[in-house]
């Protein structure tokens, strides 16, 4: 039998519903219009992958996030609406002894540390928008945004335990209680969601458009878990078949009915991300190749901030990494040059040849010293699967020269010069095949080393 009341909260997912249409509108209409404004006042950038020079609005995402964050607070009512219907039909009818629930305060802290935590993303991503603030400096900025979060989570006894892979428990037991490193972890996550999307960037549509998969597959995720009431029937005989098939029965049995905690959390989780993607879309259409408008690090890290937020609070950290593949990989790949092993130049973006009109792969130069031996070792590594093209001196015989070690050069190694608009497309194309794969691991080969 369920545990819960079969039906999600309708009204509170109507209203998201609503309000991300008016985050896409918004959007649409703010970005082009505040453009100028922005110019104005001395933010914006030149486009590196273009012949003309036209100033282009930069660190828009402003006015997402703002965009973003009013239209969360507008729905903190609506989140509670099911108390407050409560009440009012308790106070209605006093003869039946309706009981009062309790405020749930739990909910309303739960909330706000998360808008706290996205409010200090906009305003590090803004200052760095400003400043051009160092990156080694910004780390750890939304390491300590993330406390209230990790408060939160505490208050609420929120697990720290791993569950150990079958082929380990021999050595580990069946769960690993991490205890204090599981809150270094999650605090890391909020680091790493922030940044790893501003270092996958610089061509048009890169930037929110990972964003907006992420978004789209994090919901994915979460609608598993809802309680479908009659269970959604697809008929089959539409596609002239004649049977139906009751999505809504086999997820209810595998997963939804479990537990209403786990049905809360990713409502939770569904209010952060349904406008999310409706300010991304709206974004991202200006956005697209050729820009009328730059996302700036705002964006990045407001977005980041959003998928850490959901990702501690509705606890599906592990399941959020997974949807981050290409953003783990092109930061794996870009260490060598975070940490100076290898010279890094500010901009990493492919090289743009304005005779062809397309993009090859950029490059770092040992002119003022020459490789050490770590760096000469780990980039003949990277060199023998492609990911990286070594030139060598011709005297020496020493690296000289290596393209820049991102997963967009990457590419363009591998599938050789190609236009902008063409690679952010294959992007995006790596980041939905990403979060298909991520699903494959998650429900299906979990079963094979984890069991239930
Ligand atoms: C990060 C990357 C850097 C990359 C830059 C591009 C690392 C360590 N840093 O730096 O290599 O070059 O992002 O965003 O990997 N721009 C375009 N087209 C776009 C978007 C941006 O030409 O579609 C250019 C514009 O000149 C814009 C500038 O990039 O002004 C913004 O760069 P910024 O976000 O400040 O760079 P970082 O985040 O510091
Ligand atoms: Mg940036």
């Amino acid at each position: 039998r369920p545990l819960l009341d079969p039906a999600p909260p309708l009204p509170a997912l109507h209203a998201s519903l609503g309000l991300s249409i008016l985050a896409l509108l918004g959007a649409l209409y703010l970005v082009p219009s505040l453009g100028p404004a922005f110019v104005h006042a001395n933010l914006k950038g030149r486009d590196l992958l273009k012949t003309y020079d036209d100033p282009i609005p930069e660190s828009l995402g402003l006015v997402c996030a703002a965009l973003y964050i009013l239209l969360l607070i507008l729905f903190i009512p609506f989140a509670f609406s099911d108390f407050l219907n409560g009440q009012r039909n308790a106070a209605k009818k006093p003869r039946e002894g309706l009981v009062i629930n309790e405020f749930p305060h739990h909910q309303l802290s739960l909330y706000l540390s998360s808008l706290l935590s996205l409010l200090m993303a906009t305003m590090l991503g803004f200052l760095d928008d400003v400043f051009d603030i160092r990156w080694r400096h910004k780390l750890p900025i939304p390491i300590i945004a993330s406390i209230p979060l990790l408060m939160v989570y505490y208050s609420e006894r929120g697990a720290t335990d791993v569950v150990v892979p079958i082929p380990l428990r021999w050595l580990l037991g069946s769960l690993l209680n991490l205890g204090p490193l599981y809150y270094v972890y999650m605090s890391l996550l909020s680091t790493f969601c922030t940044n790893s999307i501003n270092i996958l960037a610089g061509i048009n549509g890169s930037e929110v458009g990972q964003a907006l998969v992420i978004a789209l597959s994090v919901i994915l995720n979460d609608l598993l878990y809802l309680p479908w009431p009659i269970g959604f029937r697809i008929p089959l005989h539409l596609l002239g078949r004649g049977r139906e098939v009751d999505f809504g029965g086999v997820w209810s049995a595998g997963m939804a009915y479990g537990s209403a905690v786990l049905v809360e959390r990713h409502l939770f989780s569904l209010y952060f991300m349904l406008p999310l993607v409706g300010v991304c879309a709206g974004f991202m259409y200006h956005n697209w190749y050729p820009a009328r408008v730059f996302p700036g690090d705002t964006l990045c890290y407001v977005t980041g901030m959003a998928f850490a937020v959901v990702g501690i609070q509705a606890h599906f950290s592990k399941t959020l990494l997974l949807f981050f593949l290409p953003q783990i990989f092109n930061f794996v790949l870009s260490c060598p040059q975070l940490f100076g092993l290898v010279p890094c130049p500010r901009h990493r973006v492919p090289r743009f040849d304005a005779e062809t009109g397309l993009l090859y792969p950029s490059t770092a130069s040992f002119k003022e010293h020459a490789p050490s031996r770590l760096a000469t070792v780990v980039l003949r590594v990277l060199a023998a699967p492609r990911f990286v093209r070594l030139t060598a001196d011709p005297k020496t015989s020493e690296i000289a020269e290596t393209t820049n070690l991102t997963i967009l050069n990457a590419f363009l190694l591998r599938f050789g010069p190609m236009r902008e608009d063409s690679l952010v497309k294959v992007l995006i194309a790596t980041q939905v095949a990403g979060s298909v794969f991520a699903f494959v691991v998650r429900y299906g080969l979990a079963g094979l080393v984890y069991d239930g």
